[in-house]
């Protein structure tokens, strides 16, 4: 497309972005729409207004369970004296000069069901359409918290970039699964459990591999960019430490007593972290003050941002950032618009306050959410 073209269907936005997000039934809406011409979105009101609804109503068009994780049924809007009904999410998808439209919800039986212009579709096939990164407070705590919590994000991180990445946890989760339930109920049977344990050698070391992939294109993505956000130096700690695929099948059967004995294996890339240091500072993450860890998190985000969009042609993902201006002060928060709008990305942006976003200015569109309503207030 021509750079003319591109100035044509999206004036001052994004080469990708959701031209329109219908919600019915979900969650503390009734009915309600977002319709934009493709600059970033930026919505505010008071607590309990219904900016996070927003965003994971949009999360839920991309594949997996939105940016809450929650049951799917939850989302269900409950109103006193009234019988759910079942929630259903569409929205319009813009790349260039082509919209696709993107619709899931539940059907009656309370199973997900998933369109693509009006076809019926799985859940996966939603990632050919929208890509999406998302910044939530409950990730504020993933330096301190679990290592589960960044091996997730790690993963999501990889996905975006490379979809066999899926696959590939998919064979070693499933062969995890079945050694340990062998060694649950005592049924271990030797050549079964040797070809369990060199699968999971086997895409356990590609796993390895994708990731530590992605963490040196992260930090190089890092390195490249001018960016007011703190650099972070990236270490994996695998789950496990062997010298190819035969050392590693070793290893677990090696384990097998006290994999036994515990009740889950104690090894493997299942078990495996992310080290993260501020780099500037040369201080571990978790060390960092809130705001610090925040800014560290914004640093990343934006990074992997930059590299799908390199990835795609120019296209940068879309950014759920929800309570953004949260633990950021002025000037970090407007480097942050800043820089989304150097990426080209169409974020969605929440916050209590219209004030936190006026240095976007006309740039984005500003939307007041209140009382179920969602209504633009010009800038
Ligand atoms: N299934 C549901 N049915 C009806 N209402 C719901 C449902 N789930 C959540 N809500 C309500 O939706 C309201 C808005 O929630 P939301 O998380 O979007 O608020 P918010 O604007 O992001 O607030 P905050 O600024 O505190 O983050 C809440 O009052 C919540 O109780
Ligand atoms: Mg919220």
């Amino acid at each position: 497309m021509t750079a003319a073209a591109m100035a044509h269907t999206a004036p001052q936005g994004a080469a990708f972005y959701v031209s329109r997000l219908g919600m019915t039934s979900f969650r503390s809406y009734d009915a309600a729409e977002v319709v934009s011409d493709g600059r970033p979105l930026v919505f505010w009101g008071a607590n309990g207004a219904g900016k996070t609804n927003i965003l994971e109503a949009l999360s839920l068009l991309a594949p997996g369970r939105g940016l809450r994780g929650a049951k799917l049924i939850e989302a269900m809007r409950r109103v006193p004296g009234k019988v759910p009904q079942p929630w259903s999410v569409a929205g319009r998808v813009r790349c260039g000069n082509d919209e696709v439209a993107l619709r899931t919800g539940l059907d009656a039986l309370g199973r997900r069901e998933v369109r693509i212009d009006g076809e019926k579709a799985a859940p996966g096939d939603l990632g050919d359409h929208l890509r999406l990164l998302w910044l939530t407070p409950a990730m504020d705590g993933l330096f301190t918290g679990s290592p589960g919590g960044r091996r997730r994000f790690l993963d999501r991180m990889v996905l975006g970039l490379d979809a066999e990445h899926g696959r590939v946890a998919a064979t070693y989760e499933k062969a995890l699964r079945e050694r340990q339930r062998l060694l649950n109920d005592h049924r271990e049977e030797p050549s079964w459990m040797d070809g369990l344990e060199e699968t999971m050698a086997q895409a356990g070391l590609e796993l390895a591999a994708r990731r530590r992939h992605l963490l040196h294109r992260l930090e190089a993505a890092i390195d490249e960019a001018e960016s007011a956000f703190p650099h972070a130096a990236l270490a994996l700690d695998e789950g496990f430490e062997a010298d190819g695929e035969e050392a590693l099948a070793r290893a677990f059967r090696e384990s097998r007593r006290r994999d036994e004995a515990s009740g889950r294996a104690c090894l493997g890339p299942h078990r495996a972290d992310v080290k993260v240091r501020h780099r500037e500072k040369d201080v571990a993450a978790a060390d960092c003050s809130t705001g610090e860890q925040k800014a560290l998190l914004i640093g990343l985000v934006l990074a992997n941002a930059r590299l799908q969009a390199v990835a795609h042609g120019g296209a940068a993902p879309l950014l759920l950032l929800d309570e953004i201006a949260a633990h950021l002060d002025e000037d970090r928060r407007g480097a942050l618009f800043d820089e989304i709008c150097a990426l080209g990305a169409q974020a969605w942006m929440t916050g209590t306050d219209a004030a936190l976003f006026s240095a976007l200015g006309a740039r984005a569109q500003h939307i007041e959410v209140k009382d179920g309503t969602i209504r633009e207030t010009g800038n």
